[in-house]
């Protein structure tokens, strides 16, 4: 489970537009994903079209010490889409940063939350939190309880002058953490037509460096009318520019996690010898991958999935689709899905005859 911050001292730089919609879209990509928002103005939630009516239960339920009997996670999460989840919050969290005041340990207070939940409620591959403007006790707990942090950067005079604080937090925060917090910085609001949003791109750049995404979130109206609805862009307008940009990011994102668990990609793959393509474990399940530079969709399908077609990402320009699948079985058939047709995995010599009289690539764990 990768937890992801989304955060910026800075107000409206696009932190909850890009908690909503690259979270819908790592779910677009098959992921398992769970929005937390915390941010009392809870726009998280509204945005995904929920609304906190009276006794419904909300993170400040969880997290509060003065709550008598602490609801079950199933109480608090909202199911929005298979796969895609949302613990909500209003202003009731407001009252946290009060009750945490007087507690030990009061920033680790959503790390310990988050590990209850992985124990009792299950694991989500990514759970992404959207923080409030500002670096009080939610920020703090936010960037304690993760594994990396992403702060967008809308292209204002203001926001530059606000690096170095964000910069600073982080390097704080990592003096009392095993293992430093990974960095991510994102453009966004991004208005290529004027000079100046050129200008703070290459500031942002020079500062960030290779922790700058590629992908840059442009400005889309596209994106206030989506929120507006209470939908993600993904359900509001599945063809738009918008969603394309918020659908780069979460492939863009998900290659840098693949290169961080596949250190021999830094060899460069095309040296890899072939049989290396097959399938094999990686830290969090089975690399599946199929090279092919003219396909249009590539998927796969195995005893894993209950044979239900899953999308693999495709890597740069190079034709090279991958996907990290959760295996429970010493053994499994699967096949891909190459623009619609069904076939065995060229890079896969066992093979096992099904009930149809076909064949499925077959794989054995030692
Ligand atoms: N790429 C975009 N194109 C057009 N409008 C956008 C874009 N990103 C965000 N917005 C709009 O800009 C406003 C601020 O965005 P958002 O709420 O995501 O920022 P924020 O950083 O979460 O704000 P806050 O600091 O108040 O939490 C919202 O009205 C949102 O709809
Ligand atoms: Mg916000």
């Amino acid at each position: 489970m990768r937890i992801i911050a989304i955060a910026n001292q800075k107000g409206g730089c696009g932190k909850t537009t890009t908690s909503i919609n690259f979270s819908a879209c790592l779910n677009f990509l098959q992921k398992h994903v769970l929005v937390i928002d915390l941010d009392p103005q809870g726009h998280t939630t509204c945005g995904l079209g929920v609304k906190t009516q009276k006794g419904m239960y909300t993170l400040y339920d969880l997290l509060s010490p003065l709550q008598q009997a602490t609801p079950l996670f199933s109480q608090v999460i909202c199911a929005l889409q298979p796969g895609f989840d949302l613990m909500p919050s209003n202003s009731s969290l407001n009252a946290l940063e009060e009750e945490f005041g007087f507690m030990p340990n009061y920033h680790l207070k959503l790390r310990e939350l988050l590990s209850r939940m992985a124990e009792q409620h299950g694991k989500y591959d990514f759970v992404v939190l959207d923080c409030p403007p500002n670096l009080g006790i939610l920020t703090w707990n936010a960037l304690n309880a993760a594994d990396e942090v992403m702060i967008p950067v809308e292209p204002s005079f203001f926001s530059l002058h606000g690096l170095a604080k964000i910069s600073e937090t982080i390097q704080i925060v990592n003096r009392s953490r095993e293992t430093p917090l990974m960095v991510h910085a994102l453009l966004t609001l991004f208005n290529s037509e004027t000079n100046f949003a050129q200008e703070v791109y290459e500031e942002v750049r020079v500062h960030f460096q290779s922790k700058l995404f590629r992908t840059i979130i442009h400005e889309h109206v596209l994106l206030r009318e989506a929120a507006a609805a209470g939908r993600s862009i993904a359900q509001h307008a599945p063809q738009s520019q918008a969603f394309q940009d918020y659908l780069n990011l979460a492939v863009e994102y998900l290659e840098r996690e693949w290169n961080r668990k596949l250190p021999e990609r830094e060899l460069g793959w095309e040296k890899v010898v072939k049989n290396h393509f097959g399938p094999r474990p990686v830290s969090d399940g089975i690399l599946f991958q199929f090279l092919s530079k003219t396909a249009s969709s590539v998927e796969i399908a195995g005893d894993f999935n209950h044979w239900v077609p899953e999308m693999l990402v495709q890597r740069g320009q190079d034709g090279l689709w991958q996907k990290v699948v959760t295996v429970s079985s010493k053994t499994f058939r699967y096949k891909f899905i190459v623009d619609g047709e069904w076939q065995v995995d060229p890079n896969q010599p066992l093979q096992k005859e099904n009930a149809y009289g076909g064949v499925d690539s077959y794989v054995e764990l030692v």
